[in-house]
């Protein structure tokens, strides 16, 4: 370990180790060499303990087709009997499954039993509308029982479900409707965020009408808001209306362990985001041995993840994980800062939470709201039931993972900080909180099983101290099967010929500590952006930017950002004159406000400049690294003479 990291090393406790799962880091370092060893065996081990099987598996992984890996291909399994039934035979039919709280503080519980009532009911009423094993169901909605109950429910009936966040578009929905095929699209009238009611039937609504979406047959509406839902008739029902009359049993479907339990979109390198395929068997075994080894997780937790379930955080830590184990959770409609800054602290007191898990902007906002109003700070609230703490989505700045500790973690609680993707499933590089210790900043040590390294552009490993890029050695069981619709794609982006195709290639940097190993991630190597923990294409923005009538051509780059951790910046040519002053500050809020209808909210650019032209070479290409200079407002140091029009560089200098 370097000097300056020796002083800032967390410990943890020897009653944090005692009581741990994976307690100490020489249990640690045995499980890692148990898979060095014997990787297959290892898994094996995992998958015959950990989960259950209607048809156990003999194969372990094939890697015939690489770099299409199987899983545990001929063994059978539910999902949906694994979270919910098994837990009943165990006797935990009476413990709440779900504590789910309301934007305005309305707590509702739901036990194990009740939950696979609905569970059951929603998956008759599926099967009722013909929605088959292999069919696709698009999951438009707020976070809600419902929400996680559709997701059961297509896990129960072998429907592969694609949910869409709540905070897309009518176009980004169209667009994974249609690359999906999705038969059904359950969504709701409209939710409540911060207080206000927001539509969201009207926008499924306009999503069908933009056209492509013609294999849908059925939209199913839940009654949230009590807001405007007109109907089309025969192709809209009412979810209360649906499940009305269903029996409160239903028979899983026995699937194969690599069929898919979900696509969920992401952004990539091109303007199209990619529906990330994942597995039923491979994909459940992380997500339990993850809230197993992460999470310690302990029969009387009680557990809340905070992201939504439009991400994949929400998939694996709230609609699986949680579940999978038997533990209580707590699933949020709100926004961190309604009623005031001080949600988050007043619900962990509230329920007693001892595992929280969040991401590092919701962390900055926290602290800035805290500084601005001293009643929003954490000390003013009782979070003593908290045992553990976790990061997600982003790197989490050490500034922020000490505030974090100190003050919500009562400089008690070990902080996990995991790294991981879409694409991977569940935790990749994470400490396990009773045998890792913690360094601010670091995601640690790969999980248990999972082989990570830092290699260079030829795929040759770099020495320790030196930058990199991240790569995966070895196929794990949760890991993406294939980019739906587009298995070539999947190819290129993960398993690139650059590494003769033998490399996960994650699309982040890293570095590793000189002394202990420890991985830094140091940012995506791509053109993908992470704004307050939301993953973005710079180029699926541009593609937004330029079907706007004014705009001829645009450019977006990453800058950083202190409470966002990236900001979007975007450079845009317009097809008239080159606006100034008044004028150009509207058509910024006019291409901000289009891009939020075109994507979403959560893609509009925080800083848009006007030139009469975009810096390139004389070969046409754009000089991102230079736009990346000026975003920064930093000095350009590179060599500007082989720039066809430099005079635009003044331009492009200053925000509007
Ligand atoms: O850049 C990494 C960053 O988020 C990317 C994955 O984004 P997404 O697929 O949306 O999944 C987010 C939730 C798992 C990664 O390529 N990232 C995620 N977790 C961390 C992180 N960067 C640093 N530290 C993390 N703990």
């Amino acid at each position: 370990m370097s000097n300056e990291q020796q002083t800032r090393v967390y410990h943890p406790s020897a009653e944090v180790v005692k009581n741990a799962a994976v307690s100490g880091i020489d249990a640690y370092n045995a499980l890692v060499k148990e898979a060095e060893q014997d990787y297959e065996g290892y898994w094996a081990r995992q998958a015959r303990e950990l989960v259950d099987w209607k048809v156990p598996f003999t194969q372990v992984l094939d890697e015939s087709n690489a770099p299409f890996f199987k899983w545990f291909a001929d063994g059978k399994l539910n999902v949906s009997y694994n979270c919910l039934d098994r837990n009943i035979e165990k006797g935990l039919g009476d413990k709440v499954a779900i504590i789910f709280e309301a934007d305005d503080g309305h707590i509702t519980r739901v036990t194990y039993k009740e939950l696979l009532a609905k569970v059951s009911k929603f998956a008759n009423a599926l099967r009722s509308l013909g929605v088959k094993k292999g069919d696709r169901v698009v999951i438009y909605l707020p976070m809600s029982i419902e929400g996680v109950v559709a997701m059961q429910a297509c896990a129960r009936i072998g429907a592969t479900h694609s949910v869409v966040f709540g905070g897309f578009s009518a176009h980004a929905l169209r667009d994974r409707i249609n690359d999906a095929g999705a038969v059904t699209l359950i969504t709701a009238d409209g939710q409540f965020r911060g207080g206000k009611a927001l539509p969201l039937k009207p926008i499924a609504d306009e999503a069908l009408a933009l056209g492509g979406c013609e294999t849908i047959r059925n939209v199913i509406v839940v009654k949230r808001t009590g807001g405007d839902a007109s109907f089309v008739a025969g192709r809209d029902l009412w979810y209360h209306e649906v499940v009305a009359n269903q029996p409160e049993t239903s028979e899983p479907e026995w699937v194969e362990a690599e069929h898919p339990l979900f696509l969920l979109y992401t952004s990539g390198s091109t303007g199209k985001p990619k529906g990330v395929q994942h597995s039923t068997g491979g994909y459940l075994l992380h997500a339990i041995l993850t809230m197993q080894y992460t999470f310690d997780i302990k029969p009387d937790d009680v557990f809340w993840c905070t992201a939504d379930i439009g991400w994949v955080t929400g998939h694996t830590y709230i609609t699986y994980g949680p579940l999978a184990t038997g533990s209580t959770e707590i699933v949020f409609e709100g926004v961190p800062t309604y009623p005031d800054a001080g949600r988050f602290w007043k619900m962990i007191q509230d329920h007693k939470v001892t595992v929280f898990y969040t991401a590092p902007t919701a962390i900055r906002s926290l602290i800035k709201a805290a500084d601005a109003n001293p009643a929003a700070h954490p000390k003013n609230y009782d979070l003593t039931s908290l045992r553990l703490l976790g990061s997600v989505g982003e790197p989490i700045n050490p500034a922020a993972w000490e505030w974090y500790y100190e003050n919500v973690g009562g400089s008690r609680c070990p902080i996990v900080d995991t790294f991981w993707q879409t694409e991977t499933g569940g935790h990749m590089i994470t400490p396990l909180p009773g045998a890792t210790p913690l360094v601010p900043g670091s995601c640690t040590l790969p999980f248990p099983g999972i082989q990570a390294a830092v290699v260079d552009e030829t795929g040759t490993e770099v020495p320790n101290g030196q930058g990199g890029i991240l790569v995966v050695q070895r196929p794990w069981p949760s890991m993406i099967r294939t980019i739906w619709g587009d298995p070539e794609r999947f190819r290129k982006s993960y398993y690139p010929d650059d590494f003769k195709g033998k490399l996960y290639l994650a699309g982040d940097g890293a570095i590793r500590d000189k002394d202990t190993g420890y991985f830094t991630i140091t940012g995506r190597i791509d053109d993908v952006l992470n704004v307050s923990g939301h993953r973005m294409g710079t180029m699926e923005i541009e593609s937004a930017l330029v079907a706007h009538e004014k705009v001829a051509e645009a450019a977006v780059v990453g800058r950083p950002d202190d409470l966002t951790g990236e900001a979007i910046v975007a450079f845009v040519v317009l097809k008239g004159a080159r606006p100034t002053g008044e004028a150009a500050a509207a058509v910024v809020k006019e291409l901000q406000n289009w891009v939020g209808h075109e994507i979403g909210p959560i893609a509009k650019p925080k800083d848009i400049r006007f030139g009469e032209n975009l810096p390139k070479t004389r070969s046409g290409k754009i000089m991102r690294r230079l736009l990346r200079q000026l975003a920064k407002g930093e000095e350009i140091t590179q060599d500007t003479s082989t720039l066809e029009n430099p005079a635009i560089l003044d331009q492009l200098k200053h925000s509007v």
